[in-house]
């Protein structure tokens, strides 16, 4: 690989932080506006776009933008809250409703402030905000819910709850300067005129961004997309996505404050729970159920085998998990593949944005081993180009996939088929996972 490729933070989340909506909650995996605007760039206006990884909806929001539709789909319920939020268009009476509630919110606030009011059960939330801020933003939380209720809602509220969500992280000790999150020494106390004027200061930002409606429409659906979804039967002829990474990133890490105090999320096992059905998950519980996980008997392709069975051979202490994290990650996305098939229109075009990743110095090539899928299941046009790099040190870097869909019927799900060769040698990797 070319070590000249530069880093290009303006293919990241960083790009997207002025821009309107698009800067409102971040989530460092986002990807960037820029790059789905040039995969996007020139597509007749009649397409309809598919994101299956939704993530903060940057694919619905851009295709919106740009006078094109778009479903997403995404399987944390309050990314397709979030990702709804910011696709609909919102009317000048409803924003007036919403400032004159914040209003209200806002003075009933200092009226409560010594009351014990609600607080989320995070675990260590005194390293996230001192006492006294907290009780200044269980305040605010209690007068908005008694002016709009739990944010659950799908209308013009949610924007006064996605302005909180921006409150407690500026407000947080938490530290974003490295590609996760990490805690800064102190934690700084807000006084509730501090945090007033914070706060209605987010809400202006976020009313002048939507106060330009979006041209084209998009929305956001709770899905899993391994598994075969249909929204009103739709086909599409364009899927722009940025999957999980095989790299054990967790997004309910980063979403963890926001789904808190959202109430999105209960209790830590709860966050386990979550993270185990996204495809890469490895919070909590995910890592102990993935110590024990059986793959299906689906045919994956070989060259999956030989990285596994690379990475079998470090004999490091965490070895056999970490082979069983990877044969999993590429076994949902295989399924995923598969299941993608019935939901595209002849000449269906893909574009994947993903990146490799390493486990105790061999390296996860995840674009030829997603090309190899795609490949085996009857992708044509199929192969990817470097983005960027990812990291200074390390052979890490970010791809574009592309493929082409040819046929027009929907197949029949032959992929549940495998030889008895690839059978023995995926018990042998499961049996190997339990020991
Ligand atoms: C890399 S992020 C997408 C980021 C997005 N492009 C953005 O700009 O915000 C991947 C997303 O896939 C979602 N996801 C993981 N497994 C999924 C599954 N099985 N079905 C649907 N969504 C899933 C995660 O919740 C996460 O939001």
């Amino acid at each position: 690989m070319d070590m000249k490729i530069p880093q290009r933070s303006d293919y990241t989340f960083k790009y997207n932080k002025k821009l309107g909506r698009h800067g409102w909650l971040r989530l460092t995996p986002a990807y960037s506006v820029k790059l789905v605007t040039e995969i996007i760039d020139n597509i007749p206006k009649d397409s309809f776009i598919l994101d299956p990884f939704s993530g903060t909806a940057t694919t619905g929001v851009v295709a919106a933008e740009n006078e094109l539709s778009a479903h997403c789909f995404d399987i944390n319920p309050f990314l397709v809250w979030l990702g709804n939020a910011k696709c609909r268009n919102y009317s000048k009476a409803s924003l007036k409703k919403l400032r004159s509630g914040i209003e209200k919110s806002l003075f009933e606030c200092k009226a409560i402030a010594n009351e014990d009011n609600w607080l989320p059960d995070m675990h260590n939330i005194t390293r996230w905000w001192c006492e006294h801020t907290l009780k200044v933003l269980a305040a605010l939380r209690q007068a908005l819910v008694n002016q709009f209720g739990e944010p659950v809602e799908d209308n013009v509220s949610t924007l006064a709850w996605i302005a909180f969500c921006r409150l407690i992280i500026e407000t947080s000790s938490a530290a974003f300067n490295h590609i996760s999150m990490s805690f800064s020494d102190e934690v700084t106390t807000f006084e509730i005129e501090q945090v007033e004027s914070l706060y209605q200061e987010i809400v202006n930002a976020i009313v002048q961004s939507v106060s330009k409606d979006l041209v084209g429409s998009a929305s956001v659906h709770y899905a899993d997309s391994r598994k075969p979804v249909s929204i009103n039967n739709v086909r599409y002829s364009h899927v722009v996505t940025s999957p999980p990474y095989p790299n054990r990133i967790s997004y309910i890490r980063e979403l963890r404050p926001y789904m808190y105090w959202t109430k999105f999320l209960d209790t830590a096992r709860e966050a386990g729970e979550l993270d185990w059905k996204a495809i890469g998950g490895t919070w909590g519980v995910a890592t102990s159920r993935l110590k024990v996980w059986e793959s299906d008997r689906i045919k994956l392709p070989k060259s999956l085998q030989v990285i596994v069975s690379q990475i079998l051979e470090t004999k490091e202490k965490n070895t056999l998990l970490m082979a069983n994290y990877v044969w999993k990650y590429f076994h949902d996305m295989h399924l995923h593949l598969n299941s993608l098939r019935n939901n595209l229109e002849k000449g269906a075009v893909l574009s994947y944005i993903v990146g490799n990743s390493s486990f105790y110095g061999v390296q996860v090539p995840t674009e030829k081993l997603l090309e190899d899928s795609l490949r085996s299941l009857g992708f044509t046009n199929v192969g990817s180009k470097v983005i960027r790099k990812r990291n200074s040190k390390k052979e890490l870097f970010e791809y574009c996939i592309y493929a082409t869909w040819k046929y027009t019927r929907k197949l029949e799900p032959k992929f549940l088929s495998v030889n008895s060769t690839q059978s023995r040698q995926l018990t042998l990797f499961s049996s190997m996972g339990k020991q």
